[in-house]
This record gives structure tokens, sequence and C-alpha cells, in this order.
């Protein structure tokens, strides 16, 4: 049998667009996840309703890979804009995926304060020792997004015409970040073109199981450049990844 291609979406304006588009659907749940499974051009496709946030998408990840043994995973959704060069309805093809969470703070005496731009990125799996103690440790883990997904993606751009469509580098964790300057702190030190909540967790367990994967990320919002909120940016991401995966089925 095929290996289906996941495409995973945390809420239900992000996952259920592309769901309907799918031929042959049988839901299935597990914990609070919805797998979609369904068909695209004859080829086994399964969207999955992750819910949102780090936890969540971790383990519908892992789930997936246990229960379906996929080709590929697709984490695609909204996100905000850190690069004030792009606007809301640009989307981010996620070259790279890094965890903004995962940080070491320096040493303060009680009473010296909180100092957040000094804080250290922390890879957390950099050793099987304690991140805390070593000096290893203190830089990013950037997850690379895989090649022929990519080539994929690139190979349809076209096709979405209500922004433009770059590679770039997703940041994850369970924060909203409102503070301009700590969005400007991110981007500078991490290099991040937009933020949202799971990437960096689906892009860690896909990983882990050697499975293939990209994140895809609309702008709804960007604070760097006034960009207002818009919800419907989550349906026009999923048109544009339908594109993507169609695309990729082609090249199998
Ligand atoms: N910061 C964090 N998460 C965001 N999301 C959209 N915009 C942002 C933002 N500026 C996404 C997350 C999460 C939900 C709150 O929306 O990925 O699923």
């Amino acid at each position: 049998a095929k290996q289906p291609i996941i495409i995973q979406g945390p809420m239900p304006i992000e996952a259920e667009n592309f769901a309907k588009r799918l031929k042959n659907v049988k839901e299935e749940k597990s914990g609070n996840f919805v797998f979609y499974k369904g068909t695209l051009n004859n080829y086994p496709v399964i969207v999955t309703k992750t819910g949102k946030g780090m936890e969540n998408t971790a383990a519908a990840t892992a789930i997936a890979i246990e229960k379906y043994k996929p080709a590929a995973i697709i984490n695609q959704g909204t996100s905000g804009g850190h690069d004030p060069s792009l606007n809301v309805f640009d989307i981010v093809l996620g070259k790279r995926t890094v965890n903004l969470g995962s940080l070491k703070t320096p040493h303060k005496e009680s009473n010296e304060g909180i100092h957040p731009t000094s804080w250290i990125p922390m890879d957390l799996m950099a050793s099987e020792g304690s991140a805390g103690e070593d000096p290893n440790a203190e830089k990013a883990r950037y997850f690379e997004g895989d090649a022929k997904l990519l080539k994929a993606a690139h190979a349809v751009k076209d096709k979405y015409t209500k922004g433009k469509v770059v590679e770039g580098t997703i940041g994850s964790a369970d924060v909203w970040n409102n503070e301009v300057d700590r969005i400007k702190w991110f981007h500078e030190n991490f290099g991040t073109s937009v933020e949202e909540m799971e990437g960096a967790s689906a892009a860690q367990i896909s990983k882990a199981y050697n499975v293939p994967f990209l994140g895809i990320r609309v702008l709804s919002n960007n604070k760097t450049n006034g960009g207002q909120y818009d919800p419907t940016t989550a349906a026009a991401n999923q048109d544009y990844v339908f594109e993507v995966v169609k695309q990729y089925i082609s090249m199998k």
C-alpha cells in the first residue's frame, strides 16, 4: 500500500477546509486528535486536526507516525510575522524550524532581576546529558525542511495569488508575543520570519522517526508592520498547501 501524506492543522479553521477537499473521507479519533483519512488523486492523504500548541502537536505527530507510517508530514496554519517585509497573506516555507521556548537564563542572585534579552538559546538535542550544564547546548536547534517537499512547494508558488511565497525560519513556542521589541529580538537572534505554536514540535518528532517534514505558514498577523489579524488567511493557506500536495504526489 502507498504510504500516506499527513497534513496537520491546529484549529478547525486550519484543518477542515483541506479535509473537505479529500475524497472517501473516514474520520478516526485518538485522544483529542481527529484524523480525516481520505484520498487526493487516488493517493492516500490524512488531514490531522491536532489542536493548538507544542504538546498536542508532538503527541498527534507520534501517534500518526506509529499508526499510519506516513511518507511525509506537512504542518501548516497561521502565524505572526517577525519580519517587517512580510505582510498578512504572505506564506513562509519553513527552510528551518526552531523552538523559541528552549532557553537558559544566565545566573543572577536574589534581587538581580529578570533579563529576557540576556537569555541563551538552548539545544535539548545537543547531548543526552544535562542541557543546563553543557556549553555545547548553548545554541538554537534548527530542524531542516525536507528538500523534496520544498521543491514541490516552489513548483506551485505561482498558483498562490493572495501574497508572496518565500522560504524562511518558523519559530514555535506556547507563547503569543505582542511585544515588538521581543519579536525583534527573536528575529535578530534566531533569524525567525514568523512565529506560531506547533511547527518545531512536529519537526522534532518527524526527525526522531526520519519522516520528511515541512512547515508551511501563512501570516495572519504581523505586529512589526501593523498587519491586522485576518482569520481568512487559514483557508487561503490550505488552498495553497493542497496544490503543494498534488505536486508532491505527482513527483513520487
Ligand atoms: N503568535 C503565536 N501563534 C500564532 N498563531 C497565529 N498567529 C500567532 C502569533 N502571532 C497560531 C498558533 C496557534 C494559534 C494561536 O494561532 O500556531 O495555533
